[in-house]
């Protein structure tokens, strides 16, 4: 058997736009711009980690509460955003592609740093596609540790081997090499260098 794992923002749906558009706006708050190459660092990155990537660019140290409060209003700014989705917002081909998977009797998983992932899956309607998710809820170790598609690997009992991951992240791609995965690069072949493939949407995989 095979499987396919598939990273959600930005691959599933467009909400790395809205992660962006957040985190400029706290990096803001200490002076700091966010431009779009800094950007790519945080792809993939947990929400911890990419504010303490955020407030270290910015040059500034806050306490452990002045931390909690800037990543607890990053996320409620960020689900502002999401909330006004619906599955309009699911990316071209990317449901035609899973009842493909479907069909073909592939395994099919997510491996998401968010821990909002389960409810956008939901309000995209597509979450019944998925035979496992392992989210940001679950992994103790952000990527670019292998963590997040090992685990979803195993909850699928399919070899490291036979998975095809998914990812817009070059901290995903990273992972999923590492894991002995393949790496399908959903972006731009400058950016995501280490990829095996990269296209620029499921349009297109299902074009090739
Ligand atoms: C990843 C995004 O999928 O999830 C990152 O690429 C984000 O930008 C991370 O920081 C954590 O997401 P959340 O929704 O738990 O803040
Ligand atoms: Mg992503």
């Amino acid at each position: 058997m095979k499987a396919y794992i598939f990273d959600l923002d930005g691959v599933i749906v467009d909400t790395a736009k809205f992660h962006f558009l957040a985190w400029k706006k706290i990096g803001e708050e200490f002076g700091f711009e966010l431009t779009h190459e800094l950007n790519e660092q945080l792809k993939g990155v947990s929400r911890v980690d990419s504010l303490t990537k955020i407030l270290g660019w910015a040059g500034v140290s806050v306490s452990s509460e002045k931390f909690d409060e800037l990543a607890t209003r990053k996320n409620a700014d960020y689900l502002s955003y999401v909330e006004k989705m619906n599955e309009n917002d699911i990316l071209p081909g990317v449901k035609t592609f899973l009842e493909k998977a479907k069909k073909e009797n592939i395994g099919i998983a997510l491996g998401s740093a968010s821990k909002n992932a389960r409810p956008i899956l939901q309000k995209l309607g597509i979450i019944s596609y998925f035979d496992v998710i392992v989210d940001g809820n679950d992994v103790t170790k952000a990527k670019p540790d292998p963590e997040v598609f090992v685990i979803a690997a195993q909850k699928l009992g399919v070899d490291n081997e036979k998975c095809v991951v998914f990812e817009d992240s070059e901290a995903g791609i990273q992972a999923a090499k590492t894991a002995g995965m393949k790496a399908i690069g959903i972006g731009s072949p400058e950016v995501l260098t280490q990829a095996d493939e990269v296209f620029s949407g499921f349009d297109a995989i299902l074009n090739q």
